[in-house]
């Protein structure tokens, strides 16, 4: 079989409700090819994980799904998607801009100098025990110049570089990097992703305040469980957390 390629197909929208249900619908009615990408240039409707929304002006930035067809991966590891598609994410950022700090918060945000600057949303359907299809969301915060005061944490290659860049040029080295790391996972070289991923974690080595429920705690990150579950080192315990069953936070 041929490593993958991405995009097989790209559909351009100028607007849409979001990539992701865009995608899922056109996969609905007719037989897209793996690889196939959907990008718009504003989401009147764009999804972040649980309920939150995603936020982008109009042509700001890289808002955009992939359809995989990860059978080669057991629904129970969908984590080493994440795990891929996030490496992919911040290789793509320290590509586009060198020198500055780039890591992943767990499980699935990229961080440029501790701010958020993409995010992605893995919606995967199942056939039995087998994945059918996995679409993979990505807002990558590119020229957006400002973000509203509810976001203060958020950024953008523009925000810390104070200059513009071709959305076409990081597309495209975005999506070659993820059809290297999906083709590690094609290859069942799930473990070199994991270690790769655990490289570039964010709080793997220092302590971070968290918040479960009311509590609040200080640890480290000590590594991830088969499943993709948080393991925090609180100095008296290893506690595991699933996602968003622990909150990291800033202060
Ligand atoms: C998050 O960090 O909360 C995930 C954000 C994912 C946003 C992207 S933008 C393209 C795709 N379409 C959506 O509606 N969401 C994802």
């Amino acid at each position: 079989m041929l490593p993958a390629s991405f995009p097989s197909r790209l559909i351009e929208l100028d607007e849409t409700d979001s990539t992701n249900s865009t995608l899922e619908r056109l996969a609905r009615r007719q037989h897209l090819p793996e690889g196939t990408v959907v990008t718009a240039r504003y989401q009147s409707e764009g999804r972040g994980q649980a309920t939150n929304s995603w936020f982008s002006d109009p042509g700001c930035n890289l808002l955009f799904s992939i359809l995989l067809r990860p059978l080669f991966l057991e629904p129970r590891h969908q984590f080493f998607l994440n795990q891929a598609i996030a490496l992919a994410v911040a290789d793509t950022v320290s590509h586009f801009l060198p020198g500055h700090d780039v890591a992943v918060k767990w499980p699935n945000d990229v961080l440029l100098n501790e701010k958020k600057v993409a995010g992605l949303l893995l919606e995967a359907q199942l056939e039995g025990n087998r994945f059918r299809q996995a679409i993979a969301g990505i807002g990558l915060n590119v020229n957006q110049p400002k973000f509203p005061p509810s976001l203060p944490w958020a950024t953008s290659f523009f925000l810390e570089s104070d200059r513009l860049f071709d959305l076409t040029d990081v597309l495209a080295f975005l999506l070659q990097q993820v059809g290297q790391y999906y083709e590690l996972l094609r290859q069942n070289r799930q473990e070199e992703v994991g270690k790769l991923y655990m490289k570039k974690l964010y709080g793997i080595d220092r302590q971070i305040r968290f918040r479960t429920g009311t509590r609040r705690f200080g640890g480290k990150i000590a590594g991830l469980s088969a499943e993709g579950k948080l393991i925090i080192d609180t100095g008296q315990a290893h506690e595991v957390f699933g996602f968003r069953e622990v909150e990291f936070l800033r202060t």
